[in-house]
């Protein structure tokens, strides 16, 4: 057999040659000064996604967003008029915060002294009015924080000169949009307080190339096949600072007794595109490839919107130290109409849940490694384009080089 060339083994650097091909610093994920201005120049100039509409779907609904990385609290809430907002959770009298959690509220009132605003924000209520010095409540309502949506996805910003979120996601959205999120049900949450930078943890997502060791006892014969032993990405797409990756499905893949009796009864987890009878779904598999996986859709900067043919997943990846991130994983997929069908999710959910523990067994031993300093630079391949690609835009971004 002839041997591929140069060309055929690396397509993305010639799809994206202002990536470079050269090795990548560890510095950005073990210096704290790195990470300052991080905080600085990413997180506090990006649009940040914090939920779904239908996390909060009555009027009065909220949910409090602690966002170490910001050193904020957001209050998301829907108000009598329906709309979805945010709010610093600061009270306006003498900063106390209002409120933990989420629940349902016709407004918010200080445990402090009693100050209530109503669920669009408005000062409704200052006890002992008349000794303060020309109060007027209208000028202190809660402090807004810019929150728009796409697609039922919340994201907020707390930089006021930030571009419209559509604009923001830019084709990264037009890809995504069309996908049926809303008629998709959450099933699972999963969260983990991890000893890992926020980017290498995002890096253990955004390539297949680990699939083969991390997952040899799961997933990796559903993507790697004789003649693609390393299940190598289908497509790659950079939009900006964004970024989406399609994975292969494996063909000739036999589910195994378990899966075949849960697959009897619903969607497969691994249902693709030349499963007979699969619909093309909206907003998947960009490039059409015939065995398609799932696409890796990663919304710059910690955000995964995940997608496959009858499922959806999200991470959130929330930094809140060098060497520290708080996760958030989320699986939806179309509700259960019947028994089996309810036995079927049940088995892709744990699946997926076996799958995600074993991804998060590298990330903290890959944090402790690059943290001794034993090496100044990692090795990627054509293959980890989107790691190459995140590490270029982060660095674009802390040094003011970016554009765009
Ligand atoms: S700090 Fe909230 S009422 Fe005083
Ligand atoms: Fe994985």
């Amino acid at each position: 057999m002839n041997k591929p060339d140069f060309d055929t083994l690396h397509p993305y650097v010639r799809q994206y040659s202002d990536l470079g091909t050269g090795p990548v610093p560890v510095m950005p994920v073990v210096s704290p000064e790195y990470f300052e201005r991080e905080r600085e120049t990413i997180f506090k100039k990006m649009w940040l996604n914090l939920g779904r509409v239908e996390d909060i779907p009555n009027p009065g609904d909220y949910v409090v967003r602690d966002i170490a990385i910001l050193k904020a609290s957001i209050i998301l809430v829907r108000g009598d008029d329906d709309q979805v907002r945010a709010f610093h959770n600061v009270c306006r009298h003498r900063g106390n915060q209002l409120v933990q959690g989420s629940g349902n509220a016709k407004g918010f009132s200080c445990g402090f002294h009693g100050w209530t605003y109503d669920t669009q924000g408005q000062c409704v209520f200052v006890p002992d009015e008349e000794v303060f010095f020309n109060l007027d409540r209208s000028q202190t309502g809660l402090s807004p924080v810019r929150c728009e949506t796409f697609a039922g996805f919340v994201f907020v910003t707390v930089n006021p000169s930030a571009v419209p979120l559509v604009e923001y996601l830019g084709g990264f959205g037009q890809q995504i949009g069309d996908f049926p999120f809303q008629t998709m049900q959450r099933m699972h949450t999963l969260k983990a307080d991890v000893n890992c930078n926020w980017k290498v943890f995002i890096d253990a997502f955004q390539e297949s190339y680990h699939g083969r060791f991390v997952h040899r006892l799961t997933a990796a014969a559903a993507g790697c096949v004789d003649d693609d032993p390393y299940a190598h990405l289908t497509s790659v797409r950079l939009y900006g600072p964004h970024r989406s990756a399609s994975v292969p499905f494996n063909p000739e893949y036999q589910p195994t007794p378990a899966e075949a009796l849960s697959f009897k009864y619903a969607q497969s987890l691994w249902l693709h595109e030349g499963n007979a009878g699969a619909q093309r779904v909206p907003g998947t598999n960009p490039a059409g490839h015939p065995n398609w996986l799932f696409d890796i859709n990663v919304c710059f900067p910690n955000f995964f919107v995940d997608v496959s043919s009858s499922w959806f997943f999200t991470y959130h990846f929330w930094p809140v130290a060098v060497d520290r991130t708080h996760w958030e994983y989320n699986f939806y997929m179309l509700p259960p109409q019947n028994a089996g069908e309810r036995i079927s999710r049940e088995y892709s959910k744990l699946y997926l849940r076996d799958l995600l523990r074993e991804d998060l067994s590298t990330v903290e031993t890959t944090q402790a490694g690059l943290s001794s300093g034993a090496i100044e630079h990692m090795i990627l391949s054509d293959q980890e384009v989107a790691v190459r690609h995140q590490y270029k835009v982060v660095d674009d971004m802390v040094n003011g080089r970016w554009v765009g």
